[in-house]
């Protein structure tokens, strides 16, 4: 539990109380607690509970109301409609509360998890000796957003990036590094943009002579089997293309301002090993069936266009392993090895069908049950402008790293213009451009509900107004620069002020941090705590409109604004690194 118990909590733990002081055989009523417009909060739960003990609801709400003991806490509660409470805090209760969450260090009041589990997060998984593109955006961004929530609940993350580094497509490179030796760097000799052109050069070719050269063709095919077969010059100039890979991954991911660990990129190829058994055991189980040759895996409700029913295929006719192979092998690694108890995928809504017959297969094996759970946050598309799948003008699928480029670029822009009245350096300029560019990308992403599909609009995502990361950058910034101009005074709450009604406004909404931080990472939902903040931030407009901070009546009242927007900061910048999104103190 928290050390800090919210507002809202305490609300709802005394209304509770009352409820089951009236009607004691309803132990654990809920008493349906909601924020409201007509005042702090409403009450909705006496209505279903009045129809349950055949009672009138207004008159089971007004003996309610006369249970609720508690000044300090409640300045009134007024029965209203057919026996709604609409309840408004005292100032002091709402000071008071904030006062302690502001006490809680960079927790800020968020709860722990009372039984923290094991998460192992499947993200951010390119594929070896091919470029990055605007699909691999989404699966990095969500899953390390995702990640800094759980892991600030309590939960054990560990991340998996189940890069595709294997399957048949190696044999032609691979023939061809080996008929052309050098052709790729070693990594330490290379930064990512060397790696990746080198890359494309080696494929390139090896296309092109694939294609036109029967017997080269043949040779590939060769090579195919060596790797299979575990062939140790073959796998050594396998690894080149790995080595080499990971290079140009990790520079797309810095460029991404993203934390990636070496001992996380476990992919595709580590499970080799562990396939047969894999495919042994759900033979044994009756889980999987011999058909045509391959070991198959039916569901009844999977059907394709003619109805026939569409199988998993755990291994092929002629002996090899495929993507579900790797993913089932995956999975008891994932349980049985690193305990988890929780699988998060977050692959592309594509995948779906996929990952279904997987962990369906998985739960018939008694890999998967209702201690270890398995979830696939499929993600949308994005889009451009033009509504349709994100694509350059030639018609041609968008380099991620273009894409960040143009980003910064645009944003380096923005932060320009302001840079002269902020007294920022050329150094600072370029740190801002990318933090805000950068911020911009991932806001955009993570703003919306991860199974929609967004538009990706540059001129959108870099606007001072509305709904963007910009937009609480500057929120964030400008308070900054408010406590710098503070000179003398500092933030201190003043529980025995009147609140004026933005600042109550704000103050309710900075009391439902930890809950919404709580909760989205619970429902993996981070555009839950992305909406929060931006609402945030809205409040802090609403209150710098309506209460002046230092030119405040009183010094005390200055004091307490302070320590209001102070707060503010706070949550903002707390809210936003649980997004992977930097909060520059000069913008
Ligand atoms: N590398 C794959 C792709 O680009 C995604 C891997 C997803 N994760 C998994 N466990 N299958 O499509």
């Amino acid at each position: 539990m928290a050390s800090v118990t919210s507002l809202t909590a305490q609300v709802h733990q005394r209304l509770a109380n009352a409820l089951s002081a009236t009607l004691p055989e309803t132990a654990d009523a809920d008493p349906l607690l909601r924020r409201s417009d007509r005042a702090d909060y409403q009450a909705n739960g006496i209505l279903a509970l009045a129809k349950k003990a055949k009672a009138n609801p207004r008159e089971l709400a007004t003996q309610v109301v006369e249970k609720i003991t508690a000044p300090d806490l409640f300045k009134d509660v007024e029965v209203s409609g057919p026996g709604f409470l609409n309840i408004t805090v005292t100032d002091k209760a709402i000071t008071e509360t904030l006062a302690a969450r502001a006490a809680d260090g960079d927790r800020l009041g968020v709860p722990l998890k009372d039984n923290p589990g094991i998460t192992i997060v499947d993200y951010a998984q390119p594929n070896v000796a091919k470029e990055m593109h605007v699909g691999h955006l989404r699966s990095a961004v969500i899953g390390d957003a995702l990640r800094g929530m759980l892991d600030f609940t309590g939960e054990k993350t560990i991340g998996r990036h189940h890069i595709g580094d294997w399957g048949t497509q190696f044999g032609m490179l691979i023939q061809y590094l080996f008929e052309h030796p050098g052709e790729l760097a070693p990594p330490e000799d290379v930064d990512g943009e060397q790696a990746m052109s080198n890359l494309n050069r080696v494929y390139k070719a090896s296309r092109a002579l694939f294609d036109s050269d029967e017997e080269f063709k043949e040779r590939a095919r060769k090579r195919v089997v060596a790797l299979q077969s575990g062939d140790k010059e073959t796998l050594e100039l396998w690894q080149q293309f790995v080595d080499e890979s990971k290079v140009y991954f990790y520079s797309v991911f810095e460029k991404l301002d993203m934390e990636i660990r070496d001992e996380e990129i476990v992919g595709e190829s580590a499970y080799n090993e562990g396939m047969p058994e894999t495919a042994r055991l759900l033979e044994e189980m009756g889980v999987a069936v011999r058909s045509e040759g391959a070991l198959v895996v039916f569901f009844d409700e999977i059907r394709g266009k003619d109805d026939q029913p569409v199988p998993l295929i755990v291994q092929k006719a002629d002996g090899g392993f495929g993507y579900a192979a790797s993913d089932l092998t995956a999975i008891r690694n994932r349980v049985f090895d690193l305990h988890a108890t929780t699988l998060l995928y977050v692959v592309d809504v594509r995948q779906s069908l996929h990952f279904k017959m997987v962990f369906e297969t998985a739960r018939r094996a008694g890999w998967l049950s209702e201690h270890v759970t398995a979830h696939n946050m499929g993600y949308g598309t994005v889009l451009g402008a033009d509504g349709k799948p994100f694509k350059t003008r030639e018609g041609e699928t968008v380099r991620l790293e273009d894409l960040l480029d143009e980003a910064v670029e645009r944003a380096t822009a923005v932060v320009r213009e302001k840079a002269e009245k902020v007294g920022l350096t050329e150094e600072e300029i370029v740190e801002n451009g990318r933090y805000v560019g950068i911020g911009a990308v991932k806001y955009a992403d993570l703003s919306t509900s991860p199974n929609r599909d967004y538009k990706f609009d540059l001129d959108q995502m870099v606007s001072l107004n509305g709904d963007t990361s910009v937009y609480l950058q500057y929120a964030y910034a400008r308070i900054k620069s408010i406590l710098r101009k503070a000179e003398g005074a500092a933030p201190v709450a003043h529980p025995e002020l009147e609140l004026a009604p933005a600042e109550r406004a704000l103050g309710l909404h900075l009391d439902a941090f930890g809950d919404t931080v709580f909760d989205a990472a619970a429902e993996y939902a981070p555009h839950k705590l992305a909406a929060y903040l931006y609402q945030l931030a809205s409040h802090l407009t609403t209150l710098y409109d309506q209460c002046p901070v230092l030119k405040a009546d009183t010094s005390e009242q200055t004091e307490n604004r302070l320590f209001l927007v102070d707060l503010t900061a706070r949550t903002l910048h707390q809210g936003m690194a649980l997004l992977g999104i930097r909060t520059p103190e000069r913008l």
